[in-house]
């Protein structure tokens, strides 16, 4: 499958994501979690997002595109793909439109994930994620916790809050979700390729993306 996932921080999109990649063996494209791993590695890149990342802000497109089309080309990508968290503005999703041209490729589905305000805000505070830059598993204190001692029950890695993961960050990465990258539902609305679902049950999100790919959505 070649699918994007929108939807505000916390809606889901990593967890469904996920589960998607045991299905059929597409890859997860998380931009979010290439962003994470290079912050943590010191890289070049890594140096240059994160304080945009600290404060909530959006990486600029460029940066982004430039990952995104190496990541695109890599041999694993032909079994399909998941996009997770791209294309997160409107030149983004252009640039997304001439790349996939240019590569051949056509994008089965934009998944719009549609979660209530108050319950996304419950569950940012209360994910946890695994440090292991090759892991990244996602959890709950609430509705997936890790293993005792707080360890990751994939790798065994230390499971931790993100740094983005603070009130003051939260509060902007949901504003700039709304100004930002609410308007692509639209925009794939208008393509013809949108699919929105609105619920809190990752295990139904998930039968509901299989059958609107079964049915070319
Ligand atoms: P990114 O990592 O993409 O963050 P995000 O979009 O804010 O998304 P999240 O990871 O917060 O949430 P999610 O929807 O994946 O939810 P999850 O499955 O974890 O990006 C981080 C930063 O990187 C950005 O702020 C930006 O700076 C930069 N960036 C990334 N991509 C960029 C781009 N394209 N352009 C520019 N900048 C970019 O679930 C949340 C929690 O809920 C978890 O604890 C989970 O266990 C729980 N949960 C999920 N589903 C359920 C369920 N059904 N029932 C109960 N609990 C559930």
């Amino acid at each position: 499958m070649r699918i994007i996932l929108l939807g505000a921080p916390g809606a889901g999109k990593g967890t469904v994501a996920k589960l998607l990649t045991d299905y059929d063996g597409s890859v997860q494209i998380s931009t979010g979690d290439i962003l994470r791993g290079a912050v943590k590695a010191g890289s070049d890149l890594g140096k240059k997002a994160k304080s945009y990342m600290d404060r909530g802000d959006l990486v600029p497109d460029q940066l982004i595109m430039d990952i995104m089309e190496s990541r695109l080309r890599e041999p694993d990508c032909k079994k399909g793909f998941i996009l997770d968290g791209f294309p997160r503005t409107i030149p983004q999703a252009d640039a997304l439109k001439g790349l996939l041209k240019k590569l051949d490729l056509k994008l089965d589905v934009a998944v719009n994930l549609n979660v209530p305000r108050e319950v996304i805000l419950d569950r940012l505070t209360t994910r946890r994620t695994c440090s292991n830059p090759e892991c990244q598993e996602i959890y709950n204190i609430k509705s997936k916790p890790p293993a005792e001692g707080g360890k990751c029950k994939k790798c065994g890695w230390k499971v931790i809050q993100r740094d983005d993961e603070t009130e003051e960050a939260i509060t902007k990465r949901l504003q700039t979700y709304n100004e930002k990258t609410a308007p692509l539902i639209e925009y794939y609305r208008k393509e013809g390729s949108l699919k929105s679902i609105t619920s809190t049950s990752s295990e139904e999100i998930v039968s509901s993306i299989k059958t609107a790919i079964k049915k070319g959505h």
